[in-house]
């Protein structure tokens, strides 16, 4: 008697399923000039197929980047300059062999097209103007577009230029993320300023929910330029108390996903720091992918999250260390998810102090694994 093999089936499946793709996909080239990127695959139809792009690729640890910025004091100007900002989210395409590109910008270009002034002071990160409520509450969305406009032009720019099979990832800081910046509150890595908030309590759901809403025009306004996937950062979650993390972090997440899932758009979430609440995050939010941090047990979250594409995890500081050490850390990830839909990425954004060429070299391991 033969004995099926539940693997091989499922790689046969598989397999028909990829050539029936590569079948599809060249008709849609043919009618519309355009390839369904490695990315898109997995989240939209769960195959198994290699992908990989890292956080911050564009920027502080890319040579080229420095140089450019060298020459623009203000950060805010230089991700409103259109055609550099295009050209430096292409700088790591040139480089690096990345499946997708993302958008050079800031989730901090949120607030500044609601009316705050945003600043990066040199050592010190991100600093804001006053938060400023009626000022906030008054901002109308054609002025909101309008501010974000040569962002929405860079995505025109970068798309033109970007291989067709490879995605254009732009991306939105998650609310509370946001109203950590928003309302200076942050005391160091691990504390938030609770009486910050506090002091805007009353106001806060009000704030959350104009937040979300801008949010989705800034997505949507994205979309229709060229991106074709969308990552919600939300560094911050791991500083939320528990009491309220429902209504900071899940709903607010979950409205934003919502709204993708309406329009289309497959999103990607990153919760930085909820550690085992991951878990509860995922069942309610349900996102297309959920963006692990270094924290996160890789085979915790194989067997724990469910429904959902996992994205990243491996510490950006092991890029740091011996191409040995590398390639074990990164041989980890591989091995867990070799069986699943696994978007290879790492725990949080590239350190400025990266080599590139070991970020190369990182790349050509996982094309060969
Ligand atoms: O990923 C990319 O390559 C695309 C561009 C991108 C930037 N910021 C450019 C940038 C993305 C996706 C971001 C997201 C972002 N920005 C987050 C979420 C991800 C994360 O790292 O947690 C956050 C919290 C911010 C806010 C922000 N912007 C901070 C705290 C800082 C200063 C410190 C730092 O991280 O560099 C920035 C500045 C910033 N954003 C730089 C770049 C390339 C460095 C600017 C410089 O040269 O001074």
């Amino acid at each position: 008697m033969k004995i099926i093999n539940f693997d091989m089936y499922k790689k046969c499946i598989n397999s028909y399923i990829c050539i029936t793709h590569t079948l599809q996909e060249k008709q849609n080239f043919k009618n519309f000039k355009y390839y369904m990127s490695s990315l898109k695959k997995i989240l939209e139809n769960k195959i198994s197929c290699k992908s990989v792009w890292f956080m911050r690729q564009a920027g502080r640890y890319l040579p080229e980047f420095r140089n450019i910025r060298s020459k623009h004091q203000d950060f805010i100007k230089l991700c409103l300059n259109s055609k550099l900002s295009s050209e430096i989210t292409l700088q790591p395409i040139n480089r690096l062999d990345v499946d997708s590109a993302i958008i050079f910008s800031d989730i901090l270009m949120v607030p500044y097209a609601l009316g705050q002034e945003v600043n990066f002071v040199k050592d010190q990160g991100p600093k804001l103007s006053g938060f400023d409520l009626e000022r906030f509450l008054d901002t109308s969305e054609a002025n909101f577009s309008k501010k974000l406009n040569p962002v929405y032009k860079s995505i025109e720019i970068t798309r033109n230029n970007l291989d067709k099979k490879k995605s254009l990832i732009c991306f939105i800081g998650a609310p509370w993320t946001l109203l950590v910046y928003m309302f200076d509150s942050k005391k160091n890595m691990k504390e938030i300023d609770h009486n910050k908030f506090n002091l805007k309590n009353k106001s806060i759901d009000k704030i959350i929910e104009k937040l979300i809403k801008y949010l989705c025009v800034h997505i949507k306004n994205q979309i229709d330029a060229g991106a074709d996937v969308l990552q919600i950062f939300d560094s911050w979650a791991g500083l939320i108390p528990s009491n309220t993390v429902k209504n900071y972090c899940y709903l607010p997440n979950a409205k934003i996903v919502e709204f993708c899932k309406k329009n289309k758009i497959p999103s990607i979430c990153f919760p930085k720091g909820l550690k085992e609440k991951y878990r509860e995050f995922t069942n309610i939010v349900k996102p297309d992918g959920i963006n692990i941090d270094p924290e996160i047990d890789p085979s915790w979250a194989k067997k724990k999250l469910l429904n959902v594409v996992i994205q990243g995890g491996l510490d950006p500081k092991v890029l740091l260390k011996s191409d040995e050490e590398i390639s074990r850390a990164a041989t980890k990830y591989l091995n867990i998810f070799k069986d699943k839909p696994y978007v290879f990425n790492l725990g949080h954004g590239l350190l400025p102090e990266t080599d590139p060429d070991k970020v190369d070299k990182l790349i050509k391991f996982y094309r060969s694994y």
